[in-house]
């Protein structure tokens, strides 16, 4: 769990906005609530010097100063670069610098790289890409820094099957998901499927959170983040943390939906069915209990019903409701709810031995 400045500043990043958002991410509770990584993501790459040591560009005083403030305030340091010449933004990549920069990264207390593809389409094959990621991992290992180690290259080749044995933490499954609720339900929804190949280190990443920054109404940001958190997903905020409003800190903090994410069982979600764009997912949980987000994608609320014996569960079930905090009693054989246009009611199911209900 972190934050990345990408969608919010893009290629404006400066040191002064990375250290005002990694100390906003501390007095906001937002650290408090499970978020350590502050990630900055394109556009810090200065100019090699002569003996090719990448140095940031001027909107970056000191790298090393900046990870320390980030230590300092018991955060993580991430940074991003490219396995090409040039990254997506036309800054400087690894490309023929690999073991040179991982030194450098661990020289200044990085905890976290991104690697994105970019340029390297123009200097390796496609079945060159393990290959290239191969080799960064390696030289991250070689500095004895540990690294959290996240491929982006927007889930080519079906990276999901391999991502883990090239050291891959974490896989981008998707293209950017930068974009309005269209963009993020589709490649939300697409996620289906992959769960076999999440375990515990090595997480499908369907991208940054747009919660907060503008382009999701209330129901869509609750629909992002009860996917990402079915999908036991990196949750990486993207937006402005020393502007949020309530609203948006309440979405991106409620305990009991980041307990789901972060569930010590480490399974994903999966789709139980879909009734054109009704969709019901679910996700065993520790405890035997298991995690159930009803999701409307439709124009207009709607009533949705889920049967327990469609989980494999017979009632009756213990319910809550993650989003209203509430409890929902003694449920024996269904659940009904209407969820908004939209939006996603999520709730959480357990074993009961009580006998009332519906
Ligand atoms: C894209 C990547 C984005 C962002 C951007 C920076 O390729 O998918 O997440 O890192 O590059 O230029």
């Amino acid at each position: 769990m972190g934050w990345n400045d990408w969608y919010q500043y893009g290629c404006q990043v400066s040191d002064q906005i990375v250290r005002a958002n990694a100390s906003a991410m501390v007095k906001s509770g937002m650290k408090a609530a499970g978020y350590t990584y502050v990630n900055i993501d394109d556009c810090w790459q200065g100019q090699r010097d002569a003996k090719g040591f990448i140095h940031p560009n001027d909107r970056f005083a000191n790298m090393k100063e900046l990870g320390d403030y980030i230590h300092s305030l018991g955060l993580k340091f991430g940074i991003y670069s490219s396995p090409g010449p040039k990254t997506c933004a036309g800054y400087e990549g690894s490309y023929g610098h690999e073991q040179q920069d991982a030194d450098t990264y661990a020289g200044w207390g990085v905890d976290f790289l991104k690697y994105d593809w970019c340029s390297a389409s123009k200097v390796y094959q496609p079945d060159q890409m393990q290959a290239a990621y191969r080799k960064m991992y390696e030289a991250i290992r070689s500095t004895g820094r540990p690294m959290v180690f996240s491929l982006c290259q927007y889930g080519l080749e079906t990276v999901w099957r391999w991502g883990a044995s090239v050291g891959g933490n974490m896989w981008r499954t998707t293209d950017d998901i930068g974009g309005d609720y269209n963009r993020v339900s589709l490649f939300g929804f697409q996620q289906n499927g992959l769960a076999k190949f999440a375990v515990h280190g090595h997480w499908n990443d369907p991208d940054i959170l747009q919660v907060g920054l503008g382009h999701l109404n209330h129901e869509e940001q609750l629909t992002q983040m009860s996917l990402w958190c079915l999908l036991a997903a990196p949750l990486l905020a993207g937006n402005d943390l020393t502007k949020m409003t309530e609203e948006t800190l309440q979405i991106l903090t409620n305990p009991e939906v980041l307990a789901v994410d972060q569930d010590p069982d480490g399974v994903q979600g999966y789709r139980v069915s879909q009734e054109g764009p009704l969709e019901i997912w679910a996700k065993p949980l520790s405890g035997n209990a298991i995690l159930v987000g009803l999701f409307n994608r439709s124009e207009s609320a709607v009533r949705m019903e889920i049967p327990f014996k469609a989980l494999g569960m017979n009632g009756p079930l213990q319910g809550r409701d993650l989003w209203q905090r509430k409890d929902l009693g003694v449920l024996q054989e269904h659940f009904f709810d209407e969820v908004p246009r939209h939006g996603v009611v999520l709730i959480k199911l357990k074993a009961s031995s009580g006998k009332s209900g519906s």
